[in-house]
């Protein structure tokens, strides 16, 4: 690293890595230590619901501890399972629960009773679950069905998806092979290797053969996505970041790779532990220049895009993000509300077919109130955008960060005011 005097950040830990190890720790034979935990709103619901299942959770001070029933230790639950607005519960929950051998309701609130979970039962069905949804959407009643291993081909890149079919498999009788459209986050492959199950992955396509898992300690890292609000806040700012312990999963890594294509200089060193790389980021001042993303590489940073349209605004030309439709289902409608975001903040830009388009470089300007829409990276970038502007803008919902950065502002506040 360069003797530049940074800001140094430490990012919260990863949320999705800690769900998923939150779940094969429970269906894993022996008592799992997950070290540096993510707890927030999402993770939490998914803890709630192992415990409705029987599984033990011992919330420690730097760690939880989870006492493992095995993949047939799970009881049936006394009532519906709520997973609160969290996606990544409820897909990998309902993928856990179609191999069980009792019935269970799995519901959630808020938005979360919006998105789409076809995409989720029509591959599970396939596998022989028996799932029933609300014309597409949830509450799901799953009926616990014998399952067969299938290959699946998903039509929707989504991590979600590909790890609900993986843990359906691991109750399957044969092997299950799932090929992605496109590569997305790799979280679930990685863990059920480490906790010892059969796996093996070649480029779009991986293969999971049915069989016990056994307790694996791990360490979760930094979530990049939750520190990438910080690294577009120094970059707009032109100041050095400095970022330490952060999970560089190859995956993952689409809204850094786009940040040096337009001109941004980052030193990254990773160390290759396992199950996730995790490493240190530095981030120097640029000029930045527009940029064009094709839908292939969407998935590795699908949650970063609404900071890369703020960025892009700061650039010189036009930036293209393509394929962006999938926004369309996360906790808002993410096309429109990042293009609202960006309108209220004074900046131009526009959706077509499957693209958004900016143009800069263009001032933001802010003043007028933002609202987050209860959109968690929503009301991050609006965080930022205010910064830059300037402007004292109420930005409202701002505590819906809760549900995967519950100290976000104050962190926040500390590295940027
Ligand atoms: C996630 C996958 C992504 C991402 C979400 C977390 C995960 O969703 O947007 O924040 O933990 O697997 P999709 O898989 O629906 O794209």
């Amino acid at each position: 690293m360069e003797n530049t005097p940074s800001n140094s950040y430490t990012p919260p830990p990863d949320k999705a890595i800690t769900h998923r190890a939150l779940i094969l720790a429970a269906i894993a034979d022996g008592t799992t230590s997950i070290f540096n935990p993510s707890i927030c709103e999402d993770t939490l619901a998914t803890a709630a619901c192992l415990k409705k299942l029987g599984v033990k959770i011992n919330f420690l001070k730097k760690s939880l501890q989870v006492e493992g029933l095995g993949l047939k230790g799970l009881k049936e639950p006394a009532g519906p399972l709520s997973a609160g607005e969290s996606g990544t519960t409820m897909r990998l929950m309902a993928g856990l629960l179609a191999g069980q051998d009792f019935n269970s309701v799995l519901t959630g609130r808020g938005s979360l009773l919006k998105r789409p979970m076809a995409r989720l039962t029509e591959p599970l069905s396939a596998m022989g679950a028996r799932i029933s949804s609300q014309n597409g959407l949830a509450p799901l009643k799953i009926s616990g069905a014998p399952l067969t291993g299938a290959r699946l081909k998903l039509s929707v890149p989504s991590a979600q998806v590909k790890s609900a079919a993986l843990l359906a498999g691991l109750y399957a009788d044969g092997r299950t092979s799932v090929t992605e459209r496109f590569k997305t986050r790799d979280h679930t492959e990685r863990l059920l290797k480490h906790f010892g199950a059969k796996i093996t992955i070649s480029g779009l396509t991986t293969i999971l053969k049915p069989g016990p898992l056994s307790a694996g300690h791990i360490t979760i890292p930094g979530d990049i996505s939750s520190a990438a609000p910080f690294i577009a806040a120094a970059l707009l700012s032109d100041r050095t970041l400095l970022i330490k312990n952060v999970g560089l999963n190859p995956s993952r890594l689409g809204f850094l790779k786009t940040l040096k294509k337009m001109g941004v200089r980052l030193k990254i060193k990773i160390k290759k532990t396992r199950p996730e790389p995790v490493g240190v980021i530095q981030v120097f001042p640029a000029r930045l220049k527009g940029v064009k993303i094709a839908p292939d590489e969407i998935p590795s940073m699908i949650d970063e895009l609404a900071l890369l349209a703020l960025l892009a605004a700061s650039a010189e030309g036009k930036t293209i993000i393509q394929g962006v439709t999938e926004l369309r289902h996360k906790e808002s409608d993410r096309i429109k509300t990042t293009l609202l975001l960006l309108e209220r903040l004074g900046i131009k830009a526009s959706f077509k077919t499957d693209s958004l388009i900016i143009t800069g470089p263009q001032q933001i300007r802010g003043g007028k109130p933002i609202e987050t829409f209860n959109d968690h990276r929503i009301a991050m970038a609006a965080a930022v955008g205010n910064l830059i502007a300037g402007k004292p803008v109420i930005t409202k919902g701002a505590s819906c960060v809760r549900k995967s950065y519950p100290a976000f502002f104050a962190d926040f506040k500390k590295n940027f005011h």
